[in-house]
């Protein structure tokens, strides 16, 4: 059977180490790291997300401003307070919660943040530096994914990784990292022809399609890592819901060496690396070194 990795007290202690930072910034330098969230309409998820977020900002000693707008408000009222939100001194981290209203192109909202204080990495100009290897802030689900891999595993060199998925937020950024742990990298799609002999050949095995529990036990190879970033709801028999991810759970771990749960595995890791990316873009910004913590 399979080792659980357990993403929530592995959070739990990098959330602690970030309290650490955040203390030791105070003390020498008298920064305290701020974080700006913005949180357009009313989606019920991005709620609850934005609501953890600023609780765990300041529990780990952090300033949380948080910036709830109507869904009708425009394009351009949204682009002038992220451009306030640049010029605020007193705010190091800018997030701005997608899916954004229909009227609002997403790409022109992200292209505005300061790529300095894009905390989530994805600006064009931080995915440039990530896949050039220049030192820049890097999305918080696959940074997670990637601390938990070396963490389970230690050095990644020469291992075979696959990623089902592309997106811009977890496929696409997870390759960069793999490949700078000196993986082997494969970024396997809906398009895939023969999917699962693919993922049959991985040592490492990161899920971030949006589909249940598509990838079944007997796809992968014996002993493999496997990361499932999905987070699908689904009914249960009682008319309540319950998370399961894009890996059969069951199955997978009957084959793995290592898996992560849904949930307690990669979820809780997301808002522990924004924080710590939150630390960093105050670090660069004040021209400080990141405490060791
Ligand atoms: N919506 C769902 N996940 C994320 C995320 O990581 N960042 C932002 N900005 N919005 C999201």
């Amino acid at each position: 059977m399979a080792e659980i990795i357990d993403g929530k007290a592995f959070a739990a202690g990098l959330r602690e180490r970030v309290g650490r930072q955040v203390a030791t910034l105070g003390e020498k330098h008298g920064i305290t790291p701020g974080l700006a969230v913005v949180l357009v309409g009313e989606n019920p998820a991005s709620e609850v997300y934005v609501r953890n977020k600023g609780k765990q900002t300041r529990e780990a000693g952090m300033e949380s401003f948080e910036y709830k707008r109507d869904e009708s408000i425009s394009e351009q009222e949204l682009l002038d307070l992220v451009d306030e939100l640049n010029r605020d001194e007193r705010v190091n981290g800018i997030l701005v919660q997608l899916p954004l209203p229909d009227h609002i192109n997403d790409e022109k909202v992200l292209a505005a943040i300061d790529p300095d204080k894009d905390v989530d990495g994805f600006h064009t100009v931080n995915v440039g530096r990530l896949w050039t290897g220049l030192p820049g802030l890097v999305p918080c689900t696959p940074l997670g994914c990637s601390l938990l891999l070396k963490d389970k595993l230690g050095d990644l060199s020469g291992k075979h990784a696959v990623i089902v998925g592309r997106s811009n937020i977890v496929g696409k950024p997870m390759a960069a990292l793999l490949l700078r742990e000196n993986c082997t990298v494969e970024i396997a799609h809906s398009r895939t022809h023969d999917l699962q002999g693919e993922v049959k050949r991985a040592d490492i095995v990161v899920a971030a399609v949006g589909r249940r529990e598509m990838i079944q036990g007997d796809w992968l190879k014996e002993g493999a890592t496997v990361i499932d970033v999905g987070i699908n709801r689904i009914p249960t028999d009682e008319g309540k819901t319950r998370l399961v991810g894009d890996v059969h759970f069951e199955s997978a771990e009957k084959v793995a060496g290592a898996i992560t749960p849904v949930p307690g595995g990669v979820g809780p890791m997301t808002i522990a690396c924004l924080l710590n990316n939150t630390v960093e873009a105050t670090c660069l910004q004040r021209g400080v070194e990141v405490p060791a913590g």
